[in-house]
């Protein structure tokens, strides 16, 4: 037990080491189809591998990348003859696995969703650390919108957020979890704040209640930020000192660290919004990132412009936003590192 305690321990602050961060790459198929079909790609199995097996062999990218969440598929497949996970583990890149099967319609409850998965579950994950993950990634999607979040959402998806969490502990790997409250729409930073606050309380009040380890456990969090659509979107400080508050407010400090998503945000946006969050003091756990979209975004356009010939300059792409973002995870971000 002890073993195992120590274990869970030891690789969830390896995920959030100083100056290191996940990236996410765990796109479902009908997100990678949007992002391929954004870019020109066609959507076969092959070509999802040749992309991500770019990624994942950036030379150095473990300097600055601590973990990848991986999808089913990918912890599966392997480049002449060696795994992906193979890969990742030279590198010094742990696996992790997305094992939610998505959001779907909350009964009852128009425009709100509750993430599904739980059945089977135990039988996968033992599954998947045979495989070599030793980190899993469950999503809820809390939507802002008029008179939602329902309370019955919000406690929904916490409740099987701390469920899986506390399976993914029984088998030896460390649960992210991850409320991600929505930026579309045109509500303000207090009703982010408001919603992103009570989301975070429900799933804390879940884990405790489910036994939860907190210091084997990692947060992904959305930013505390204005509406996609909202008028007057409030700027980088005010975001950072929001997030801050809120985190503050309703994460335990025993928690092993908090990272976020991008959620939307633009690449360099995410990255300053981290560094400046870092820039405010001490704070009792690390804040990091697991970016998808803003790690990846340039990257998949450079790729995608000649698979074969853009290879190293996509790698090359990554490894500088990766980079930018380790410093950012220490609040060390500069406009002159950027464009150095
Ligand atoms: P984005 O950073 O693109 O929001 O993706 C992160 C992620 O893993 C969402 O679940």
């Amino acid at each position: 037990m002890t073993d195992l305690i120590d274990r869970l321990v030891q690789t969830a602050q390896a995920m959030v080491a100083p100056g290191e961060g996940i990236l996410a790459i765990d796109e479902s198929d009908g997100t990678i189809k949007k992002r391929f079909d954004g870019v020109g790609v066609e959507c076969t199995e092959a070509n999802r591998l040749d992309y991500r097996s770019m990624m994942l062999t950036t030379p150095g990218l473990g300097d600055h990348i601590s973990g990848a969440i991986l999808y089913d598929e990918t912890i599966r497949q392997s480049v002449n003859g060696t795994s992906l996970v193979e890969i990742m583990q030279r590198q010094n890149i742990i696996p992790g696995i997305k094992v939610d099967t998505g959001a779907k319609p909350l009964a009852g409850f128009e425009g709100e969703k509750v993430t599904e998965g739980l059945d089977g579950l135990r039988e996968r994950l033992a599954e998947y650390h045979r495989l070599g993950a030793r980190f899993a990634k469950w999503r809820a999607v809390i939507t802002i919108g008029e008179d939602i979040p329902s309370r019955a959402c919000i406690d929904a998806n916490a409740h099987a957020l701390a469920r899986y969490a506390a399976l993914c502990q029984e088998a030896g790997l460390v649960p992210i979890v991850e409320p991600e409250v929505l930026m579309d729409g045109n509500h303000d930073l207090d009703v982010s704040y408001d919603v992103t606050e009570a989301t975070l309380k429900a799933l804390f009040h879940q884990l405790y209640e489910m036994n939860v380890l907190l210091e084997g456990a990692v947060l992904k969090a959305s930013m505390v930020i204005s509406g996609s659509d909202a008028d007057d979107r409030a700027d980088c400080e005010e975001v950072a000192e929001a997030t801050v508050d809120c985190l503050l407010n309703a994460v335990p400090a025993s928690l092993a660290g908090v990272v976020f998503l991008s959620g939307g945000q633009g690449d360099i946006e995410a990255t300053a919004h981290l560094n400046a969050m870092n820039q405010m003091g001490k704070l009792p756990w690390p804040l990091s990132f697991s970016y998808g979209r803003a790690l990846q975004a340039k990257c998949l356009e450079t790729w995608a412009a000649d698979p074969a010939g853009n290879r190293e300059k996509a790698q090359q792409v990554l490894l500088h936003r990766a980079r930018m973002n380790g410093l950012a995870a220490q609040g060390q971000w500069s406009e002159e590192e950027e464009s150095g």
